[in-house]
């Protein structure tokens, strides 16, 4: 079959956020790896009890990372994959949307949840009814790093970054609650550029009971904008004794290992780099033990989407759907007559048109610097059916990876990207 990691041509490369235009082409690790005469050994890491079996991480993405793209990536080779970030309110009290983040096969483990909140009380509770009502939980990270205007201004996410003492209190609340689970904390650099306090949040956390704390060294006020600021993961290592994990601009193999070496992380989180191209976990693991990473042949690259196409159907159809115990939070009625939420349920055929809308951000991204991704791109609007998707694949991708006429109009590759682009 021939090589599907070809033709990734440079497409206005910047390093923004996920629905800009960018860093998806930087793809497809170096094939010129040095052949080690020897396989080495992949290196563990701990996680408070766990030990996890590499340094690989999916990083928590709102509205990405669900159970189907956990699954694939920790296939791959991920060795933990978090939640998106969870309301702790939502938690407290319930609601279907909030469950609906803690689906997941039971086999996910170690299974890791992201909480956020602005109240340490309820972030708190709002972990522990995580735990004890819909576990096993196995780790339990707390999100103050999210810079969304609705979440900071409540106080919560990158909002705690401002008063190192109240990020003490927050942890200390959720280890508390949770112990002797492992908790952990996600950080910014700090909320703008006069207040890059990453290393001081970190020895709050610390102080607070936090065994890991992962850094995305940007600014609040940055958000996903400019160049991510790895210096400081070095600084925030050397302040703290716990393990400090890694984030920013990771979107190759290459890249993550080199952010590695020189910071000295424990771990790597991989966040955009991993959209649309889970492999980079199998790459990285490739590199660590010195082979050359296997290229992403065509027949995997089409497999892999119509997979992640099932696994989203069945997402939306409820295959993990979460039962609600009868001790735990419901919500409250909105009126007299009504006994709660209306029921979530929808038929094959909604549950599919609802996959594919959600799927449509991945297809965008599996397509991205690769030839035929334009004409792709152009028809995903349309696109409202697992066979839409297959048709348009065997259309500008097809299975004997011949190239369509109207492909070949499509500009030809300009050569791999990096994220210094
Ligand atoms: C769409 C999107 C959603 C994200 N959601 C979360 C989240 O729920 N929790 C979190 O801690 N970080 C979240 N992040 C931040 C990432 O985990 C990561 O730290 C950041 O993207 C930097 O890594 P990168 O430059 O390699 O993408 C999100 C990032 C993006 C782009």
């Amino acid at each position: 079959m021939p090589d599907a990691t070809r033709g990734r041509y440079k497409a206005g490369m910047s390093v923004g956020a996920l629905n800009e235009e960018g860093p998806f082409s930087a793809r497809g690790a170096q094939r010129t790896a040095p052949a080690a005469a020897q396989s080495k050994a992949v290196q563990p890491v701990k996680l408070g009890p766990l030990t996890l079996a590499n340094r690989y991480f999916l990083a928590p993405l709102a509205g990405v990372s669900d159970w189907p793209f956990r699954l694939l990536c920790r296939e791959l080779g991920a060795s933990i994959a978090h939640t998106e970030m969870i309301s702790s309110h939502g938690l407290v009290y319930g609601g279907d949307q909030t469950l609906s983040y803690l689906e997941r096969p039971e086999t996910e483990r170690p299974f890791a949840i992201q909480v956020f909140g602005h109240d340490a009380e309820i972030l708190a509770r709002g972990a522990q009814v995580a735990v004890e009502k819909y576990g096993p939980v196995d780790a339990v990270d707390i999100n103050m790093g999210c810079p969304v205007k609705k979440v900071c201004n409540h106080g919560a996410g990158a909002a705690l970054l401002k008063d190192p003492a109240l990020i003490e209190k927050f942890v200390r609340a959720v280890v508390d609650a949770v112990g002797p689970l492992p908790v952990t904390v996600k950080l910014r650099s700090g909320w703008d550029e006069e207040h890059r306090n990453a290393p001081e949040a970190a020895k709050a956390c610390e102080q607070g009971g936090a065994v890991a704390v992962g850094l995305h060294p940007r600014t609040r006020a940055q958000l996903y904008r400019g160049r991510a600021d790895w210096d400081l993961i070095t600084k925030t290592k050397r302040a703290v004794g716990i393990s400090v994990w890694g984030s920013g601009d990771l979107f190759t193999a290459e890249a993550a290992r080199r952010m590695l070496s020189e910071t000295g992380a424990d771990a790597a989180r991989i966040a955009r780099g991993a959209c649309g191209y889970p492999w980079i976990f199998r790459e990285l693991l490739a590199l660590e033990r010195g082979e050359t990473p296997p290229e992403v042949t065509l027949t995997e690259w089409r497999a892999m989407i119509l997979r992640h196409c099932a696994l989203a159907v069945e997402e939306k159809q409820g295959k993990y759907r979460i039962v609600r115990p009868d001790d735990a939070p419901r919500p409250r009625p909105r009126t007299a007559a009504d006994q709660g939420h209306p029921p979530f349920e929808l038929d094959a055929l909604g549950a599919e048109l609802a996959a594919v809308r959600e799927l449509r951000k991945h297809l965008l991204w599996y397509t991205r610097g690769r030839r035929g991704g334009l004409g792709f791109r152009k028809l995903a609007p349309q696109l409202h059916t697992v066979a839409d998707i297959r048709a348009a694949l065997d259309r500008f991708f097809p299975e004997d990876g011949s190239v369509p006429a109207e492909v070949r109009q499509e500009p030809e590759p300009a050569g791999p990207l990096t994220a210094d682009d």
